[in-house]
């Protein structure tokens, strides 16, 4: 949660009297190490970095500093009142046990329902401990050891791990304004190898936030039949801005295996559910494995999710999503005029990967400068993969246009005295 505005508003400077500054480490094992060794895979898993930035904003506003939080992608807003309603509800009925692996089936049958008209029967939707348990599974039941599995660099990055966690290795593919930022077929078929296994898209994308088009869709599809997987994260699917939203990648092609969930659109991060559809025959391997890790999805969290998908909660989902658009407008105009464009304007999701080359500044020193110096909190662009990293920063829109105006003022005065643009 936000520091209140009241709360000492570090003019310029944030005003920290102890405390380490923000260091971003990588993991490591010293061989003197007097313990058992941890596993290998373990130093192939960099830290999120976001989070580490988050951990330092909330150290920050313990000694007293106002944080403005454009790092994480986590919206603002609690759930909606239904939403918690019936979370409340489930609880004082007693619904504190276990459910089934695959989750509720009412709940099963209404993200079903959410399809329409493309009739997806419940039977293909697992209910998962959020996207994350779903691109988890997904990686388990597709992925063979030494299989490599293409990602988008920049791209979303704990997919990296949840491969590499099922024994996989991840290639991040470099893509560019060219595709907007996307893997398309063309660009697959030039980075695909024998050992490739499959792909992991995502759209609306993090950190860019651009869609892939029915037309492109489908062109991967085509491409992939008969060489490997496609998983599709939609997390972000519920909140584009511009038309009437994304038709879901379902209705282009019905062998792609989709990851979506309530942490996003539905405001529901911390009640950590989320779900997959796959195609029925995978739901027999995914439901064992499921039913080993995790065995069943949280049951508060489905029943306050079944309030989720209702038209009250949904309308005030539906009003978020305008707000968030709005956050949007403004952030992308005052990143312009300070010189830092959006690489692309984002079609969805809540993030604007900036260039930050004409700062002259790298992007992990521009980010710990920000967060000690200015109280503004943002993610580096090496968060997101290897390719042109440094020269990017992303921002989220998560929080109200008033804090977002105070962070461009604060940015617009970090440029000034570390000699960028402004
Ligand atoms: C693209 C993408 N996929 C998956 C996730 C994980 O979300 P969840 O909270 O549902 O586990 C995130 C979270 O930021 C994300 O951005």
């Amino acid at each position: 949660m936000l520091a209140p505005l009241q709360a000492p508003v570090c003019e310029g400077r944030v005003n920290y009297q102890s405390g380490s500054p923000m260091t971003i480490t990588e993991s490591s094992q010293s061989p003197e190490t007097p313990h058992a060794p941890l596993a290998g895979r373990v130093d192939r898993i960099p830290a999120f970095r976001v989070v580490q930035v988050l951990e330092r904003a909330y150290e920050l506003e313990r000694q007293g500093c106002h944080i403005v939080h454009l790092e994480v992608g986590e919206p603002d807003f609690p759930s909606a009142p239904a939403v918690v309603d019936a979370g409340i509800a489930a609880l004082e009925a007693g619904y504190t046990g276990y459910t089934q692996s695959l989750g509720l089936p009412a709940l099963r049958e209404a993200i079903a329902a959410s399809y329409g008209d493309l009739g997806i029967g419940a039977e293909r939707v697992a209910v998962t401990t959020g996207a994350s348990a779903a691109l988890n599974l997904l990686m388990q039941i597709l992925v063979n050891p030494g299989d490599e599995v293409l990602i988008a660099d920049p791209g979303y990055p704990c997919n990296g791990a949840f491969v590499e966690a099922a024994g996989g290795t991840v290639r991040g593919v470099p893509v560019g304004a060219s595709t907007r930022f996307q893997l398309t077929s063309e660009v697959l078929a030039a980075a695909w190898r024998p050992n490739t296994a499959g792909v992991l898209l995502a759209s609306p994308s993090n950190p860019v936030g651009s869609t892939l088009t029915a037309a492109e869709l489908a062109a991967i599809g085509s491409f992939a039949a008969g060489r490997g997987f496609v998983v599709m994260d939609e997390i972000y699917r519920g909140l584009v801005y511009d038309g009437d939203g994304t038709p879901p990648c379902l209705a282009v092609d019905d062998g792609f295996f989709i990851v979506n969930s309530f942490s996003k659109y539905y405001g529901m991060t911390g009640w950590r559910l989320g779900w997959a559809v796959v195609p029925e025959w995978a739901m027999d391997a995914l439901d064992r494995v499921a039913q080993n890790l995790y065995l069943a999805p949280p049951t508060v969290a489905q029943h306050a999710a079944l309030a989720a998908l209702t038209p009250a909660a949904m309308a005030v989902h539906e009003e978020r999503r305008q707000i968030f658009r709005r956050r949007r407008d403004v952030l992308l105009a005052g990143l312009a005029e300070l010189g830092l464009p959006a690489v692309y304007r984002p079609d969805g999701a809540f993030y604007v990967y900036a260039d930050i080359s004409r700062t002259g500044l790298d992007a992990d020193d521009l980010c710990a400068r920000l967060i000690e110096e200015f109280g503004v909190a943002t993610t580096p662009g090496t968060d997101f993969g290897t390719h042109r990293a440094s020269d990017h920063v992303r921002f989220a829109f998560t929080v109200d246009e008033r804090e977002i105006r105070i962070g461009l003022d604060r940015l617009g005065a970090a440029l000034r005295t570390l000699g960028g643009t402004s």
